[in-house]
């Protein structure tokens, strides 16, 4: 595939979790379009260039203009971390969990010694296969978290999981054993993935037909899951609010950052 050619996406049916990462790749996207990026995602902007679908529809739903900076700040903490694990493992093994169309492998340009594996469901994994190849170093894996998928991985090295907007779609059941295949797996690493509070399951019942299942009052808990387990820090999604370039929208995010609601979605940072 030419990494010019246009590609077909009118097929995503609006609503559908296929449109939800065509909606934070736009949001990417456009904000990389900001005369200040937090987040830059150039790589967003190409994809959303090629891809054939009713953007402006999008953008009148979207409303970027606002709605930009809650995933690019979030991507970019999470970007910080990782860059920050991949500086100190220059062979490990990133898992990309829950990728969606994210482009974090190219905003990362991780070394060719970093084996990188951006894994979803096999649909989504379908979608983005006609935006990109698997090539040496990178692999995209169509499976469930929950299924067997692990095994296609070499455990020989240190791990980073990423999962940005995935395990509030999990049980904590199915979390839970996640977390413990990893660190039954792999001598070493980090675990990047945000938690919402036990709120996104009660407000998902009543407005998205419950498809939040899981959610934390503080996940700093979750150390308890298992002794390997270390805590190392966390932050709320929006806490880069500072660096947004428009005033009335930083001044937005500064009246939320004052209230409860800047704990509803935390970045966690966990090592074992
Ligand atoms: C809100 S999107 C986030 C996508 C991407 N991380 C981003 O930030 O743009 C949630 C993603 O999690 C994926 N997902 C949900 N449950 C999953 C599961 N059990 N196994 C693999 N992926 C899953 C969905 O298919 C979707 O791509």
């Amino acid at each position: 595939m030419n990494s010019t050619d246009k590609v077909d996406f009118t097929e995503v049916r609006w609503g559908s979790v296929e449109w939800t990462n065509l909606c934070t790749l736009y949001l990417r996207a456009y904000e990389s379009r900001s005369p200040a990026p937090i987040l830059g995602d150039t790589a967003a902007a190409e994809a959303v260039d090629r891809i054939e679908y009713d953007w402006a529809r999008m953008r009148r739903a979207m409303r970027p203009a606002s709605n930009q900076y809650m995933v690019s700040m979030r991507a970019k903490q999470f970007d910080d971390w990782s860059g920050d694990f991949l500086r100190r493992h220059s062979n490990a093994v990133v898992l990309h969990l829950g990728c969606g169309m994210d482009t974090r492998v190219f905003r990362l340009h991780p070394r060719g010694t970093v084996q990188w594996f951006d894994v979803d469901q096999p649909n989504v994994i379908a979608l983005r296969r006609k935006l990109y190849d698997d090539r040496d170093g990178y692999r995209m894996i169509g499976s469930s978290v929950t299924g067997n998928w692990l095994d296609e991985i070499p455990t020989d090295r240190p791990m980073l999981m990423v999962a940005e907007g995935l395990v509030m779609y999990l049980t904590e059941s199915e979390v839970r054993t996640l977390l413990q295949r990893l660190t039954d797996r792999f001598a070493s690493g980090e675990l990047l993935f945000d938690t919402v509070s036990p709120m996104g399951p009660r407000l998902s019942k009543v407005l998205t037909k419950g498809i939040t299942k899981w959610g934390i009052r503080d996940a700093r808990e979750i150390e308890q899951w298992s002794p390997r387990l270390r805590f190392l820090e966390q932050s709320s999604a929006g806490a880069l609010y500072e660096r947004i370039p428009s005033a009335p929208v930083r001044l937005l995010w500064r009246l939320i950052y004052a209230t409860p609601f800047r704990n509803y979605d935390v970045l966690n940072r966990f090592a074992f």
